[in-house]
């Protein structure tokens, strides 16, 4: 088998060409994006690409480019890749969702001490020449109780570091969590909120999360309380959280995602919390630290390394998940075609016709492909290989030795 080529773009973190040249493909690392017209040519000598947030993988150029057999996304986003044109043309799309768990964890660890201690207001007075030295209003956090709302991978990470520093922790979360250390699940938000002395936001995007943090749940909160929103913009009422500081109902703010934020660094950034005391205004930062690039850069490449030379698709956005062991002896036929009925009859009537004895065999479907691994005992099962991939179904086939 020749080898497998891999070109990434948008400087990711030199790690994942190292990563994947250490299992054996040919690798190109470029620092820029490129147009579409560029990437369309480009890809022509690739078999997988590696992108991070500004290449755009848009239908047409996905099109143009169906021979490719993977797409790694170095980030957490997907948008910029049409990912419906992607799975129907049997490209998986691979991205690193946790890799900057910690990175958040962290920035919300200090925030909490930041805010107990009015330490921005009073920096930016000691930069202007005004001295603010006193210990009222300032407090230790050890003893104080943080509110957890959502308990996934950055909630139960930020309950770990709280704990560490002496703060009684308690969660809420739609689904039941197993507590980590002595942190208490509690039954309903108001409740956490009435008994938190700091709240922080750990929760995902979705219609159920959109305005969670309105005027009455901020009014559950105890009078002084902190909130901490570096979850997504769009689970607090901005308006709502600038009265409660204004009121001084809630004492104090970190936010680092907001409803609308600025595209890129040239770009204006407007508030209504800007100007607030004990307001820190972050720009979307919680994740982004070079630890997690290195991550994702680590993460993205084992991903796209398991799909290439084993087929697995675990953790993919956008294809069937199938999770393989390598593959031991014999060869492993892997075939995207279209979700109709009687596919399977058809292959395994081309693989027994031709006597080759099935020795695994693994499907997962959506509702438009489905994704089948099987390896087989031959040592030449070329002929198999080729009926099955000349199927009318078959969008992608190809071939992976023991
Ligand atoms: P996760 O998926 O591991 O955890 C989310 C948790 O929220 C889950 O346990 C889920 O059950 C819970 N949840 C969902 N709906 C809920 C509801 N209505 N009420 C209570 N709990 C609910 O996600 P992860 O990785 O911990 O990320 C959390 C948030 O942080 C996400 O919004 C993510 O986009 C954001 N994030 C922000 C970054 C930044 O740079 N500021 C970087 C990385 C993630």
């Amino acid at each position: 088998m020749s080898t497998q080529k891999v070109l990434l773009l948008e400087a990711i973190h030199p790690v994942a060409k190292e990563q994947l040249e250490k299992q054996g493909f040919e690798v190109e690392r470029m620092t820029s994006s490129l147009s579409d017209s560029e990437l369309i040519s480009k890809l022509k000598g690739f078999d997988a690409v590696g992108i991070r947030s500004k290449t755009q993988l848009t239908q047409a150029v996905l099109a143009e480019s169906s021979h490719l057999s993977a797409v790694g996304c170095f980030c957490i986003g997907t948008n910029q890749v049409d990912l419906e044109a992607a799975n129907s043309l049997g490209i998986p799309v691979f991205n690193a969702p946790y890799s900057n768990t910690r990175s958040v964890a962290e920035l919300v660890i200090s925030e909490i001490i930041a805010l107990s201690r009015g330490l921005f207001d009073r920096s930016a007075a000691a930069h202007k020449g005004d001295w603010m030295k006193t210990a009222s209003g300032s407090h230790e956090i050890r003893g104080k109780t943080l509110g957890l709302v959502g308990y996934g991978h950055i909630g139960s990470q930020v309950s770990v570091l709280a704990e560490g520093m002496g703060m009684k922790v308690l969660f809420y979360d739609v689904i039941k969590k197993l507590p980590m250390g002595n942190a208490q699940s509690i039954e309903t938000l108001e409740e956490l909120l009435s008994q938190s002395d700091f709240v922080s936001l750990h929760v995902p995007e979705t219609p159920e999360t959109k305005n969670m943090i309105s005027k009455q749940q901020l009014m559950h909160m105890k009078e002084g309380g902190f909130l901490i929103n570096a979850s997504r913009g769009t689970v607090v009422v901005i308006e709502h959280l600038v009265e409660a500081l204004k009121s001084g109902h809630v004492g104090g703010a970190a936010v680092d995602v907001f409803p609308e934020e600025p595209k890129n660094n040239q770009e204006a950034f407007h508030s209504p919390l800007q100007g607030l005391a004990n307001v820190i205004l972050t720009p979307h930062i919680g994740g982004s630290t070079e630890e997690a690039q290195y991550s994702i850069g680590l993460e993205v490449a084992e991903s796209l390394t398991r799909y290439l030379s084993q087929g697995s698709t675990g953790g993919s956005v956008n294809f069937p998940q199938v999770d393989l062991p390598t593959l031991q002896q014999g060869r492993r036929l892997i075939n995207v075609h279209k979700n109709v009925p009687g596919v399977l009859g058809k292959i395994n009537g081309i693989v027994s016709s031709a006597g080759v004895n099935i020795l695994a065999q693994s499907l997962a479907t959506d509702a438009a492909i489905g994704y089948l691994v099987m390896d087989m005992q031959s040592s030449d099962a070329k002929k198999v290989f080729e009926d099955i991939a000349d199927l009318e179904t078959s969008i992608k086939t190809r071939q992976l030795n023991s």
